[in-house]
């Protein structure tokens, strides 16, 4: 088969990534019950990647989707499915993976529920999102459901500093350019919201700041340049210059209130955040926590307040100080113990925890902290996870020595194929 060459047939899963498939064929934006042409692009695995072309007869589980970047934009790859489909389908890849069925909590809102976007500039001047599976092609965000309706014409305003300063987006494949993102943060419930420009180089914005301030501060309690002078292509900044505004983000969630570093970790989906803090909680047992991977205190700070005594380790500095803040700001200072580093060097011989909370980052426990775990055997786990597929690896070696006593699942990802697992996990010697 050669590149461009037409495919014809009908969906009959999904694979891993949420992607349509029948035999070796994977394509994306379609859905179990399609009929499909498709055009041949690339080879991935051993499977066949096509690009959808046509839709002959569309699964009965399809809805017009409201956003009209859906189809090529990245950040949405499901939203041309129905929310009760979309569900069934999490469900259904949980229950393949567990080997048991997994109930999935659906989100409270469907659109404009996440909190912090990064919009990337694209070297034609785009801003916006990545195509789907693309690293160099780019969407010019015209309208997008995320995170709130005044999200477009900040992007807009961003567009024309651009071109009224005769500043240069990004190219990613050159690696020359001055704007290379524009990352937007919310606090839903305290109606706060950040912008960080993030640029090249601190010294060509220099002559600007009085510009930049002008059209964006009216937009934003927070109005930060970040600087990330490495080729890599991430959002994060190296340092900061605050132009306008407050220095942090504050969200409010189940009555605990956060201050958010403008790098750091926090729950995309703030909403459904609190859910999944309740779920944890509920699922606790009163007395010594370990929160590993605590990002700025968030399952933390909850577990103190309910009585318990809580150390909290991260690899975050930023976000450690500020989960010390956090937790005296919330009343739980004398509760509350915070280290920075890594959780893989984590000393565990001062601590005999009763239960431990783990939420690694996607690609999931580094061997050494898996290893930790299993030497030190807590007597329960309560394991959140973005990746369910990475938890279900590790649960292979974690049920060498803990029996699996609950699992259920939140969907904090609208439109997407990712869900958040909560796994209960009790330590026995059977
Ligand atoms: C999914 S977030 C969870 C944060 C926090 N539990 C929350 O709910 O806000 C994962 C966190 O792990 C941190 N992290 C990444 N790698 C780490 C490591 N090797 N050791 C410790 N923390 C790490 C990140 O900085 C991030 O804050």
């Amino acid at each position: 088969m050669k590149f461009g060459d037409t495919l014809n047939g009908k969906i009959t899963g999904l694979d891993d990534k949420g992607r349509g498939m029948f035999e070796d064929r994977v394509i994306p934006f379609t859905f179990p019950g399609d009929e499909v042409e498709a055009a041949f692009v690339k080879r991935d695995k051993g499977m066949k990647i096509a690009r959808l072309t046509k839709i002959t007869s569309p699964s009965s589980d399809r809805v017009d989707a409201p956003c009209p970047h859906a189809g090529v934009c990245g950040g949405c790859l499901w939203q041309q499915l129905s929310y009760d489909a979309q569900l069934r389908l999490k469900q259904d890849m949980l229950q393949k993976t567990f080997e048991q069925p997994v109930i999935v909590q659906p989100s409270t809102e469907q659109f404009f529920f996440r909190n912090r976007m990064d919009y990337v500039f694209g070297w034609k001047g785009e801003l916006g999102l990545k195509e789907y599976g693309s690293w160099n092609r780019y969407v010019d965000i015209k309208e997008c459901l995320l995170l709130d309706k005044e999200t477009p014409s900040i992007l807009e305003t961003i567009r024309g500093l651009m071109r009224d300063l005769k500043l240069e987006p990004w190219d990613a494949k050159k690696y020359t350019g001055d704007l290379r993102y524009t990352v937007i943060r919310l606090g839903k419930n305290t109606s706060e919201r950040m912008i960080i420009l993030l640029v090249k180089d601190f010294a060509r914005l220099a002559p600007f700041h009085e510009q930049i301030k002008t059209a964006l501060a009216p937009l934003c309690t927070t109005l930060y340049l970040g600087e990330n002078p490495e080729i890599t292509d991430v959002s994060y900044a190296k340092s900061f210059i605050l132009l306008h505004g407050n220095e942090y983000l504050t969200e409010e969630v189940n009555g605990i209130r956060y201050t958010i570093h403008p790098n750091s970790f926090f729950q995309t989906n703030s909403d459904m955040a609190g859910k999944l803090q309740t779920a944890v909680l509920d699922l606790l047992p009163s007395g010594k926590i370990l929160d590993l991977y605590c990002g700025l205190g968030f399952f933390g700070i909850a577990a103190a307040k309910k009585g318990n005594e809580v150390y909290g380790h991260e690899l975050d500095t930023p976000a450690i100080e500020l989960a010390k803040r956090n937790a005296a700001d919330n009343g739980v200072a004398d509760k509350t113990r915070w280290g920075a580093g890594p959780v893989e060097a984590l000393d565990w011989s001062a601590e005999k925890p009763d239960a431990v909370i783990i939420d690694p980052p996607r690609a999931g426990l580094h061997p050494k902290a898996l290893k930790a775990l299993l030497e030190n055997e807590p007597p329960q786990i309560i394991y959140v996870s973005c990746n369910f597929h990475r938890l279900a690896e590790e649960l292979k070696q974690l049920k060498t020595k803990y029996r699996v006593e609950s699992l259920q699942a939140l969907d904090l990802f609208p439109h997407t194929p990712h869900v958040e697992v909560v796994a209960k996990l009790v330590y026995s010697n059977t």
